[in-house]
């Protein structure tokens, strides 16, 4: 702990979220919350809301959620720390020393001293470039790779010799300890000894945006397995928040960034002058890398590889960077691989003309999705023109959404008509939105669906906040009937009513004494939920969403998932507006949900036991009968 939470609530209660927040988005008051474009993702209609009673915001768009200290957090890039003197500086309150503040400073120290090791090994691969030993890496890029001496500088290109502790020893003889060494991630401790993460590589430096290296990728330079090695995540290097070339192409003077798939690619576009391309690191593409680039710029072109994975990459990377709201296009390579192997072949005027003639995304992804069905085919093209419609359902915009329906039925030969009218009832029926898309056609990739469960969870628990089942009905009245995927419909209702209990519990904490007679919060699957209601039971006097989101600290899962149960009551009928028949209907279902999960879990744990299974059975019947009345 850096500061003491009597500071840090002293601080959060002298700046009123509302008069922060409204430095920065024009709020309109509506009920008792307010509201206004979301400053986290581009949007036109008004989702992001400001609870002045609860002393958060919450965006029913893109998740963004907090306090007034994670406000700032979000929107400045700040730190806790940054934030919260921000904030005191603005109510002229003095911060007191920090207790405990040689910690702050301790992880900070560690932090550089992390940093100056990288630097020292960034060094150390250079310089070998140009001994006896790395004669076969400096070939390598020049001749393999083509690349120019001024290209290896500028990336800092460098190479791992065969030996395989020579950067171990090297930086010990510069006075670095085993400890810290191991916590870089540049050496590994074996049996055999201490030895190099990479040997006998050409060596790429990656580079946060303020150009420190932060960890490396080696690459063998024949067939070797695996080609690419990565430094493991550390202190220092988060993979998912990072994107190779950015230091570089945030100063390009183009409006646009490219985005493709490796080192290479984006060295090889560098060096011709495209000094605007970056390339995640090994790593799908995700909502951090969205909302950094959104930092830069407005419009990004895909020039991921031209196979099956890098067409995938494409269509999971488009949605993503449209929700952040970014202009997303699509380059096509023809039969070229990448554009490494573009530009070594056709030259960086072709690669031009390939960026004037980049696709609009969606068109490109209906595009990709006509070539798996045979239009032929009566079946086939009604399921063409289905899913077709499905996807038109991303874009919330009525005005868009039709731009699109008339693109589409333009360039594919579909009805526009018809179209129109099957689009039109999806989006009565399901609502629009890139989530709402993901959860009808479950189109994005196996890889990615762990995190999109999880935010399909968050939009759906809003869509219904307040009262039950409305999904699963909109579901029952699906075009395609398609009812599908219990398991993840039972356990999304599972949490949504778990949040319901929780939030409702926020608001009235006094409930707690019909909920935990029947439950306690050790019932609960969602871990957001269980700690909260703990609170609530041992301390429910002394709970308030602010303050527990000032413990959740820099951990911004958790603090995303605890602002979006606090959100939800904000979002559907109000607890105070609900009939108390229908607050006791809601508490009933909600209760008789974690019940039967529960018993669910201790049925399935019960193994061969017949008698206890038996009484399982009767407890869980008896569940149906339960009925919370509030006196
Ligand atoms: N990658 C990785 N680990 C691997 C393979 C690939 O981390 N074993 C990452 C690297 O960041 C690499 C990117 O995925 O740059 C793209 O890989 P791939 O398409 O296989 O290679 P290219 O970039 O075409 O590499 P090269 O041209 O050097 O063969
Ligand atoms: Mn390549």
């Amino acid at each position: 702990m850096r500061y003491d939470e009597s500071v840090i609530e002293q601080v959060r209660e002298a700046n009123d979220i509302v008069d922060v927040v409204g430095q920065y988005v024009r709020l309109t008051k509506k009920g008792a919350n307010y509201f206004g474009l979301c400053p986290f993702h581009g949007e036109k209609t008004a989702s992001f809301s400001v609870s002045p009673r609860k002393q958060i915001y919450y965006c029913f768009g893109c998740g963004a959620g907090g306090n007034v200290i994670n406000f700032l957090m979000e929107y400045e890039n700040y730190s806790f720390t940054e934030s919260l003197k921000s904030l005191a500086d603005r109510a002229h309150i003095d911060l007191p020393e920090p207790s405990g503040g040689g910690e702050d400073k301790g992880s900070r120290e560690r932090r550089r001293q992390l940093l100056d090791i990288h630097k020292d090994a960034a060094v150390f691969y250079y310089k070998q470039l140009q001994t006896p030993d790395g004669a076969a890496g400096y070939q390598y890029f020049r001749q393999k790779r083509r690349l120019s001496d001024e290209t290896i500088t500028h990336f800092g290109l460098g190479f791992a010799p065969k030996a395989s502790d020579a950067l171990y020893r090297h930086l010990k003889e510069k006075g670095w300890g085993d400890e810290l060494l191991h916590a870089s991630g540049l050496v590994t401790i074996q049996e055999r000894g201490i030895r190099d993460k990479f040997w006998n590589r050409v060596m790429f430096p990656i580079m946060d945006i303020n150009n420190h290296v932060i960890a490396f990728g080696g690459r063998v330079m024949g067939d070797g397995i695996p080609k690419y090695l990565n430094s493991p995540e550390t202190d220092i290097f988060d993979k998912s928040a990072h994107l190779y070339g950015l230091n570089f192409a945030r100063k390009s003077r183009r409006k646009f960034m490219l985005i493709c798939e490796g080192y290479m690619d984006v060295i090889a576009l560098h060096q011709a002058g495209f000094t605007n391309a970056v390339a995640s690191l090994g790593t799908a593409f995700n909502e951090k890398h969205a909302r950094l680039l959104k930092r830069y710029t407005d419009t990004v072109i895909l020039t991921q590889d031209s196979d099956d994975a890098g067409t995938n990459a494409k269509l999971r990377a488009f949605p993503i960077l449209y929700e952040a709201g970014l202009k997303v296009k699509v380059l096509d390579m023809g039969s070229y691989k990448d554009p490494d192997e573009f530009i070594r072949a056709e030259g960086p005027d072709a690669y031009e003309a390939c960026i004037h003639k980049a696709r609009n995304a969606f068109l490109f992804m209906i595009e990709v999705l006509r070539r798996g069905y045979d239009l032929s085919d009566p079946a086939d093209k009604t399921a063409f023109y289905s899913e077709t419609a499905d996807r038109l359902c991303m874009f919330r915009e009525p005005l868009e959404r039709d731009n699109y329906i008339d693109s589409v039925s333009t360039e594919f030969m579909i009805p526009r008509d018809e179209l129109k009218s099957l689009v039109d009832r999806r989006v009565e029926t399901r609502g629009a939105g890139v989530e709402t898309v993901r959860s009808m056609t479950g189109y994005t990739a196996p890889s990615a669906a762990r995190k999109d469960r999880r935010q399909q969870e968050s939009v759906e628990l809003v869509q219904t906040a307040g009262f039950f089942d409305t999904a699963e009905q909109a579901r029952s009245h699906r075009p395609d009937g398609q009812g599908g995927k219990e398991n993840a419909e039972s356990s999304m209702s599972l949490i949504r009513a778990e949040r319901l209990l929780t939030a409702w519990l926020c608001e009235r904490p006094d409930l707690g004494r019909y909920v935990f007679s029947h439950i306690s919060p050790e019932d609960l699957s969602s871990d957001i939920c269980r700690e909260i209601t703990g609170m609530l039971r041992d301390d429910p006097g002394s709970f308030t969403a602010a303050a527990f989101l000032d413990r959740c600290g820099e951990d911004e899962e958790k603090r995303k998932a605890a602002a979006a149960v606090f959100a939800i009551l904000d979002s559907g009928t109000a607890l105070e507006d609900m009939s108390k028949l229908d607050l006791e209907k809601g508490l009933t279902e909600a209760v008789r949900a974690v019940m039967n999960s529960r018993y669910d879990r201790e049925i399935r744990s019960c193994g061969s036991d017949m008698t206890a299974l038996g009484k399982l059975l009767q407890e869980k019947n008896r569940v149906r009968n339960m009925q919370i009345k509030i006196q």
